[in-house]
């Protein structure tokens, strides 16, 4: 059994063959990273046009280097949800295309929850439900109950920005290139974590949910001076070594607000006489060093199993959507060619 899974939810073109054994065969990913750089931002128009060129020649690349003609598959999947409208609906009309033409069920997958499967690829271990899941990406920042991998229940999300889109913007604040992210944490590499204090949000005291606004702010301050009449004295000049202690301050406070709120989960969870076994993480944001380690560190001493997807799998690509995919056809849950791209989260 072998699925063909596409995505174009943002500014990846990602075609990927995985089997039923969760071997990803083939996975392909066409960036668009140079296209948007000198907007130091995602421009959907660009985005659909560029996924409308390369989807083909994505999916052939996918097909050749897993060695696989159209005639061994057994399904196409797409992420279908959520995204860009534009850059979601090349993927899905291709998705439709190919499973109406090779007479093959077409399976609509959610992104955010797919993100979650990425880390179960390529191993033989299956994850112990029940599992707390989180999802920290460009787009999105949430927890997930999941019993099974079908049905996960969001626990809480960002009230606000999410956290990769606050490390793109405090790497915009910080002078860093884009992608904010990955050079961010480069960054933060040489500096010292603990040279400025910034706030870590916990919101109200039994809240799942995520805020990164004040702490962008606080990071603008602290590089920029606080604006204002009554403004205490400007900061120490944004030189390297003040950039880098800065970057690195905020991915302590960062990350903090992460496993703060993983410790919550776990304690209502208890209350219900809920244990988790495994800590299901992805999306682009679980390529962050820092992250990395506090997650490994934190599942380590509750007892969690930590699934973790290597950094080629927690950006977006597609045999997180294929993985998925293998799920749902065991399950019988497959969409038809009405299947509808749509632009906001699910549950
Ligand atoms: O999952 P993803 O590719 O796209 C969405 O579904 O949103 O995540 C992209 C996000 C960007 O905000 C990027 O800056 C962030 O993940 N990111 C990182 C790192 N690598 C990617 N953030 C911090 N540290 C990284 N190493
Ligand atoms: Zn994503």
């Amino acid at each position: 059994m072998l699925i063909l899974g596409l995505e174009t939810s943002c500014d990846e073109t990602a075609a990927a063959i995985v089997d039923a054994r969760r071997r990803v065969l083939s996975s392909v990913v066409a960036s668009q990273t140079d296209l948007h750089a000198e907007y130091a931002g995602v421009v959907p128009e660009i985005a659909s046009r560029a996924h409308a060129e390369r989807i083909l020649p994505v999916v052939r690349e996918a097909l050749a280097e897993a060695g696989v003609g159209l005639g061994m598959l057994s399904a196409i999947a797409v992420g279908h949800r959520p995204g860009l409208i534009g850059s979601l609906v090349v993927g899905v009309s291709a998705a439709k295309a190919l499973a109406w033409s090779l007479s093959l069920p077409l399976i609509g997958v959610d992104h955010v929850h797919a993100h979650l499967y990425a880390g179960a690829l390529d191993s033989d271990d299956a994850p112990l439900f029940p599992a707390l899941g989180l999802v920290v990406s460009g787009g999105h920042t949430s927890l997930y109950e999941l019993p099974d991998w079908l049905c996960p229940r969001r626990l809480g999300g960002t009230i606000d920005d999410a956290m990769g889109e606050a490390y793109d913007k405090a790497a915009a604040i910080l002078d860093v290139p884009f992608p904010g992210g990955p050079n961010l944490d480069r960054l933060a590499a040489t500096g010292n974590d603990r040279a400025i204090d910034l706030p870590v949000s916990r919101l109200g005291r039994d809240s799942l949910d995520f805020s990164f606004s004040g702490l962008k702010t606080a990071l603008l301050y602290a590089a920029r001076g606080v604006p204002g009449e009554r403004a205490p004295a400007p900061p120490p000049p944004l030189d390297d070594r003040r950039r880098a202690d800065l970057a690195a301050s905020f991915q302590r406070a960062a990350s903090r607000a992460i496993t703060i709120k993983l410790e919550r989960a776990l304690e209502h969870a208890s209350q219900r006489g809920v244990r988790y076994t495994s800590l299901l993480t992805g999306g682009g944001v679980t390529a962050n060093s820092r992250l990395r380690a506090e997650l490994a560190t934190f599942a380590a001493t509750r007892g969690l199993r930590l699934v973790l997807p290597p950094v080629h799998l927690c950006v977006d690509n597609a045999a997180m959507i294929a993985g998925l995919a293998h799920e749902a056809l065991r399950a019988g849950a497959t969409s038809d060619l009405t299947l509808r791209a749509v632009p906001t989260a699910g549950v």
